[in-house]
């Protein structure tokens, strides 16, 4: 994720909302640890609660209050938290989640999005956005083949079945055929790594109902989308589990899963067979006293603001691209945004593919452009700021682009001349 040709840059500090590279230079981080971050770096309040805790123990082997006083702020952002539990990232939250819903249902099928990343663990390598190693056929008719990262077993692809993005019609069909299987739909409320592609108004809802009608959770996957207040409470859906993981550290790494009482029960240690939940540190006091630190500075001003600087950067990339007549499309919600070439914004992962691809050499020198610029952006084209990023900083991120897209205009003209036509790419007008 953070190699890039011709070789990756190497940071070696950040202040506030700038990094320093090994040369010396410094670049606004529009970045943000790809998304892990919402406070800028070195934050006072953060250093202090993390010094703090260091010269008081970082896991003491027992349960700690600390993880009460992080529970009790994770819940005021996400009521359907109705207990909560700690790991040490996304990649085990997810992990967790799925298990927990798996010992609730006695099922073990998981429906995931095709294209939907949550993390590295066996099933979560199957159908994510990367070039498979591997494909298998798949489960039915009419949905995408298995398609497995180098290293996972096949056997991983058994149990896991992939639908395309905002597609409700195949949901239903997937969950009417195999629903009496199905453990759990996993989500997540804007597909990240596949594109910045929003939800479709109504689509998670109409994955809510399917579950409720064959006896599977729905687990969202929130741990990007914390960021935008949670994405679940802006928009009124209450999920079964939840997982939430990057800001709630603080930036250090922790993860958190729960949702419905009567689903966690599951857990409890003095009923017989609970699910065994072990982890050296998960939920260590570091994490949490850091995490606590940044929530108690992640209230509706700073969840606004991250919003508006979100709505604003899209709104100025969008302009951006055709003040210079190249195609080029800003996508995503609140706090998340990606860049495509291209004038459709994607639907689903596929779409997001098709953008992409033949399109590598250009992305980088889009990117490498706006590094020379002194903008730190993802090779992959996520953009994400800062609590403390300035507006201006926004703005100059966009005039980047400006200077960055007429500058290759010349190569455009040779290698992709479709994107100085109207409407090149030909994918579905009605994206979210
Ligand atoms: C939606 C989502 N779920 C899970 C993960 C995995 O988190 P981690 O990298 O902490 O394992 C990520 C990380 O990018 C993510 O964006």
């Amino acid at each position: 994720m953070t190699w890039f040709a011709p070789y990756p840059l190497f940071l070696v500090r950040g202040e506030g909302t700038r990094v320093q590279d090994a040369d010396g230079r410094w670049y606004e981080d529009m970045i943000a640890n790809y998304g892990a971050l919402a406070h800028g770096h070195n934050h006072p309040a953060l250093v202090g609660a993390v010094t703090g805790q260091m010269a008081r123990g970082t896991a003491l082997g027992s349960p700690v209050p600390l993880q009460y006083e992080h529970a009790e702020r994770l819940r005021a952002l996400n009521p359907s938290l109705e207990r909560v539990r700690y790991c040490n990232s996304g990649t085990e939250a997810t992990m967790w989640a799925v298990r927990t819903a798996r010992a609730y249902t006695g099922r073990d099928l998981i429906v995931k999005i095709d294209g939907g990343y949550h993390g590295t663990h066996e099933w979560g390598q199957v159908n994510a956005f990367f070039a498979p190693h591997r494909t298998v056929p798949p489960h039915l008719p009419g949905v995408p083949e298995g398609r497995l990262a180098s290293g996972v077993a096949l056997s991983a692809a058994a149990d896991v079945v992939a639908i395309p993005y905002n597609d409700v019609p195949t949901a239903t069909a997937v969950l009417r055929q195999l629903g009496e299987q199905v453990a759990a739909v996993v989500v997540e409320p804007v597909l990240g790594v596949g594109g910045g592609v929003p939800s479709a108004p109504g689509y998670i809802a109409a994955l809510q109902r399917l579950t409720r009608e064959t006896g599977a959770l729905l687990v969202l996957d929130e741990c990007a989308t914390l960021r935008l207040g949670p994405w679940q409470v802006k928009h009124g859906v209450v999920p079964d589990l939840t997982t939430h993981s990057k800001i709630i550290g603080g930036g250090l790494p922790l993860g958190a899963f729960g949702g419905r009482e009567d689903v966690m029960a599951l857990f409890d240690p003095s009923e017989p067979h609970p699910i065994y939940h072990a982890s050296a540190f998960g939920g260590n006091c570091l994490s949490l006293a850091a995490g606590t630190a940044a929530l108690d500075h992640f209230g509706a001003a700073e969840i606004a603001h991250l919003n508006f600087l979100g709505d604003r950067l899209r709104r100025g990339l969008n302009t951006a691209a055709a003040s210079v007549g190249v195609a080029g499309r800003s996508v995503g919600e609140g706090g998340l945004s990606y860049f495509h070439f291209g004038n459709t914004p994607p639907r689903d992962a596929a779409d997001t593919a098709r953008l992409r691809a033949g399109r590598e050499g250009l992305r980088s020198l889009l990117h490498l452009s706006l590094l020379n610029a002194g903008f730190l952006t993802a090779p992959h084209g996520l953009l994400c700021q800062h609590v403390p990023t300035a507006p201006a900083s926004v703005d100059a991120l966009v005039d980047a682009y400006v200077n960055a897209l007429d500058d290759l205009r010349p190569y455009i003209a040779v290698h992709h001349p479709e994107l100085l036509e109207a409407d090149p790419v030909g994918t579905r007008q009605d994206a979210p």
